[in-house]
């Protein structure tokens, strides 16, 4: 649905023969239609970045963005701005325009999209329906509570009917509450419309609660990507160490730990203890947590495997075991 191919987006450098900044460095990433994808790094990772040459905002140096297959970077004029009604945007800090009602600042990009008076009425109070404010159309933003306000945002952002949602730290300034409330919405929707959704979020809870898929961004590149429920049995993962964390490593067992990892299944204690019986190979627990995880229970497991007489170990047997039982085994 959304490809970005090898882009590189360079800002003029402060001062003069400044060299220029580097906010994109060769970023390739494929986001399928109706995934809700997570942007995650650190400040200054090129995260808001990605998402402005997106939604042209900002011009890519170089490098190809493709959405629905077309070449979305060569796009100009009039074709521009109807392509770019495909994207809805919300904020941060909502950004709605004050003076207006609520009423006024849904109808607004529909205005600006040149669409008739009479149409737009009945599509504000569909959209006002659809976000859970009916009852608001007359009030004003200073009127409205913060979740309130991002509601408005979202039914803004879905006037033009958009196939994407682009959403920048969009749940920061709400509670975890009203968090979860927004999010489950943001779900809801893309469940009912198919929408896309690319989120930029440093929370890990809103990762877990409603991404299919994440990219780690440093320093201008995607570190690392991929399905949330293939990368918790990567032991190298950062994104899924993030979400379920394994713990430190104790030094004992440095280098010869293993990684227990599930999706929907259980690793119980009769799991380890049956295991024990079985193969008389003991099992240490190193660390790990089971978490939910876009509505999945997954868990990872950092164990080590010891046999009480000093024999060896027979990976082929250990793997068989738990493979057997739905638990993938990762050096
Ligand atoms: N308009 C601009 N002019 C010059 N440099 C910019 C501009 N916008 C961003 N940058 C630089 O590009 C890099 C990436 O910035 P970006 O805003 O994309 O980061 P981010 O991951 O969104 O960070 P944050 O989490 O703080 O929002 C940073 O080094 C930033 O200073
Ligand atoms: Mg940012």
């Amino acid at each position: 649905m959304i490809s970005f191919e090898h882009v590189m987006k360079h800002y003029p450098g402060r001062g003069k023969n400044a060299a220029p900044v580097v906010a994109l460095d060769d970023v390739s990433l494929t986001i399928e239609q109706g995934q809700i994808y997570g942007i995650l790094g650190r400040s200054g990772a090129g995260k808001t970045t990605l998402l402005r040459c997106l939604n042209h905002l900002e011009e890519v140096t170089s490098g190809t963005i493709r959405v629905a297959g077309t070449d979305w970077t060569s796009l100009q004029g009039k074709e521009l701005r109807s392509v770019r009604r495909q994207m809805g945007t919300i904020f941060q800090h909502f950004n709605l325009l004050a003076s207006r009602t609520v009423f006024d600042n849904v109808a607004f990009g529909l205005e600006l999209a040149g669409e008739k008076k009479q149409d737009i009425a009945p599509r504000v109070t569909e959209l006002l329906d659809l976000v859970g404010l009916p009852d608001k159309a007359q009030a004003h933003p200073s009127q409205l509570s913060g979740g309130q306000k991002q509601r408005v945002g979202i039914a803004r952002a879905l006037a033009t009917r958009p196939q994407v949602l682009l959403m920048d730290e969009a749940t920061s300034a709400l509670d975890p509450t009203t968090t979860e409330q927004i999010l489950d919405l943001v779900k809801d929707l893309r469940d009912r419309m198919g929408l896309t959704v690319l989120l930029i979020t440093h929370e890990s809870d809103v990762v877990r609660r409603i991404c299919d898929g994440a990219a780690l961004m440093a320093d201008g590149r995607v570190v690392e990507h991929g399905n949330l429920l293939e990368l918790v049995s990567d032991p190298e993962s950062r994104i899924a160490d993030q979400l379920i964390p394994l713990g430190r490593a104790q030094d004992a067992f440095e280098g010869r730990s293993q990684l227990l990892s599930f999706v929907n299944q259980g690793v119980s204690e009769p799991l380890i203890s049956t295991f024990t019986r079985e193969t008389g190979i003991n099992v240490s627990i190193l660390g790990g947590s089971v978490e939910q995880i876009a509505g999945h229970k997954v868990g990872r497991l950092r164990v080590a495997f010891d046999h009480p007489h000093g024999g060896g170990l027979d990976d082929a047997l250990i793997r068989q075991f738990f493979n057997e039982r739905g638990v993938t085994v990762s050096k």
